[in-house]
């Protein structure tokens, strides 16, 4: 049951002129809350300049990681990259890369880690990169 339904059947109840019968609606839930609806993040939360992102040692060449929504990739040795790990399709975070490839578990959309760039499926975009840079043996947001 719900309050606009409430609202109306009380209404009508009024007009009708049985106010009485209002109790009827005692067991209807909460009013909704008056608070403006959240609106759903639409950005990577990306750590603070000063947090590593990764070590060296945790992204295999050819595959990546995926750390918060970063995905760090490297797609030849010693040359790493970082993505906004949300499919550009509809949000869903890429899997871990295999072989310079991300998939996207949702609809299998498919990326190049060397560049991001869409390889197939429903997206229409790459993914986006993030600037990093690596210092001595940690990979960190630039
Ligand atoms: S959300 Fe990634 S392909 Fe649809």
């Amino acid at each position: 049951m719900s309050v606009r339904w409430c609202a109306g059947r009380r209404a009508l109840l009024v007009g009708a002129g049985a106010a009485g019968l209002l109790t009827a609606c005692g067991d209807d839930p909460a009013p909704p809350s008056t608070a403006a609806p959240q609106q759903a993040a639409t950005t990577a939360t990306i750590p603070s300049p000063a947090a590593s992102l990764a070590s060296t040692s945790d992204v295999p060449v050819g595959g990546g990681t995926i750390v918060g929504d970063v995905l760090v990739v490297q797609p030849v040795a010693g040359t790493f990259k970082a993505y906004n790990a949300a499919c550009p399709h509809k949000g869903v975070k890429v899997s871990p890369p295999k072989d310079g490839v991300a998939t996207c578990p949702a609809h299998n959309s498919t990326f190049a880690i060397a560049d991001g760039a869409r390889m197939s499926g429903p997206a229409t975009t790459g993914l986006k990169e993030i600037a990093i840079k690596v210092d001595g043996s940690q990979i960190e947001p630039a």
